[in-house]
């Protein structure tokens, strides 16, 4: 079972593979999702969650895979509150040295409306599922889907449940990216306040991104007292996306002085991973993305040039450094040679061998004589099916 061993430290959960790929359009491959939970693993993520093994056999084949190839991190496979998607789940995971069975249920008004369940029902189909899933399994993540929205008296019934039930996590979903930064915080002080045997389990934060409120969202319930962010490489998700992971550990980062909670995350590793994982999805960050984006470190106006030449803190409140990218940015153009290429392919995700280098050469010099300067989103665009952007 993953347990906060002290009050300071807040565990990642990272559902970039699963949440994350439920996004229209951003489906991996096999491969890709064992090269990016690789990636997950090595940054420093305490838990991946690595698919929903029942939705196909590919999410099936690839929580056991992922579950025997990774070292360090938890596993966690996603289940709906059916003991066949439990079993399935238990099924994917049982090989890996630490898994994790997550459960949830839809607990608004709302989401009780679509099985038709009355609360009584709901309530015992939540003592089944979770005692179910804690009988296979040691570490039992449960969410109230749609908790935001679920009716406060209700949903501290149903939390009550699951921790009796054996939950050893407690994740509060904001689904619909419905909530604001204070009753975030709000209602993980009170459930941690109200609820029987709350003090036992980790409560998690799982915030969607509709109001692009799920950052601050995130890190008001970590203030509220939820020891685990549930988030995603870039803010992937359905929608509008989930809570950024670069965003709410760097916040984390560099305001330690108001926010004293620290993760395990190598924050060096997130510049690779956002750009593997917008490569692989399919989804480009857009340029002003905080952290991440083309721009978060780019100046280009006059005042803003002679101050950083004068000093870096002047505009910059993060070292490019500390998220893994080279001080110093290339140029590309025309004057450019073989191995400023290859390293600014690097930087971008693209490792290259002596021959692809040498044909890759060609077509980059015949685009820089073209143009005045080769931007990042030319190289990609060169490096895919040969696409000449001009
Ligand atoms: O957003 C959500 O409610 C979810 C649940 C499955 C946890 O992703
Ligand atoms: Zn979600």
């Amino acid at each position: 079972m993953t347990k906060v061993t002290d009050a300071d430290r807040v565990l990642i959960l990272d559902t970039t593979l699963r949440d994350g790929e439920q996004s229209p359009g951003a489906t991996m491959t096999h491969a890709e999702k064992l090269e990016i939970a690789g990636l997950l693993d090595e940054m420093g993520v305490d838990i991946i969650e690595a698919g929903f093994p029942i939705a196909s056999e590919g999410d099936f084949r690839a929580v056991s895979e992922i579950a025997k190839v990774t070292h360090n991190s938890v596993i966690c496979g996603l289940a709906r509150a059916r003991l066949p998607d439990i079993d399935r789940a238990w099924e994917a995971l049982k090989h890996a040295p630490r898994s994790r069975i997550h459960t949830f249920i839809g607990t608004s008004p709302l989401h009780r409306a679509i099985p038709n369940l009355t609360q009584d029902e709901m309530a015992e189909r939540i003592q089944q599922t979770v005692s179910h899933a804690r009988n296979l399994c040691d570490d039992v993540q449960w969410s109230p889907m749609d908790a935001t929205r679920t009716e406060w008296d209700y949903l501290k019934r149903v939390v009550e449940i699951a921790i009796k039930a054996g939950a050893s996590t407690i994740n509060i979903p904001d689904t619909v990216g419905y909530t604001a930064p204070e009753e975030s915080a709000d209602l993980i002080r009170r459930l941690i306040e109200e609820v029987p045997g709350a003090d036992e389990v980790v409560f998690a934060t799982h915030c969607h991104n509709d109001l692009g409120m799920a950052t601050a969202n995130s890190l008001a319930a970590v203030a509220g007292g939820a020891r685990q962010i549930e988030c995603t490489i870039n803010g992937l998700g359905e929608r509008a996306g989930n809570t950024a992971l670069e965003e709410v550990v760097m916040a984390l980062k560099v305001r330690s002085d108001i926010m004293p909670w620290r993760t395990n995350i190598d924050t060096t590793k997130i510049m690779n991973i956002s750009r593997r994982v917008a490569t692989v999805s399919g989804f480009p960050v857009q340029y002003n993305k905080a952290i991440v984006g083309k721009n978060a470190f780019a100046h280009e106006s006059g005042i803003h040039q002679d101050g950083m030449l004068k000093n870096a803190e002047t505009f910059e409140i993060m070292r490019p450094e500390d998220i893994g990218l080279s001080a110093t940015n290339l140029i590309m153009g025309k004057h450019s040679g073989r191995a400023a290429l290859r390293a600014k392919l690097r930087d971008l995700g693209f490792e290259l061998g002596d021959n692809q280098l040498k044909d890759v050469f060609v077509r980059f010099k015949e685009l820089a004589d073209r143009k005045k300067e080769v931007y990042d989103e030319d190289l990609v665009a060169l490096m895919r099916a040969g696409d000449d952007p001009e």
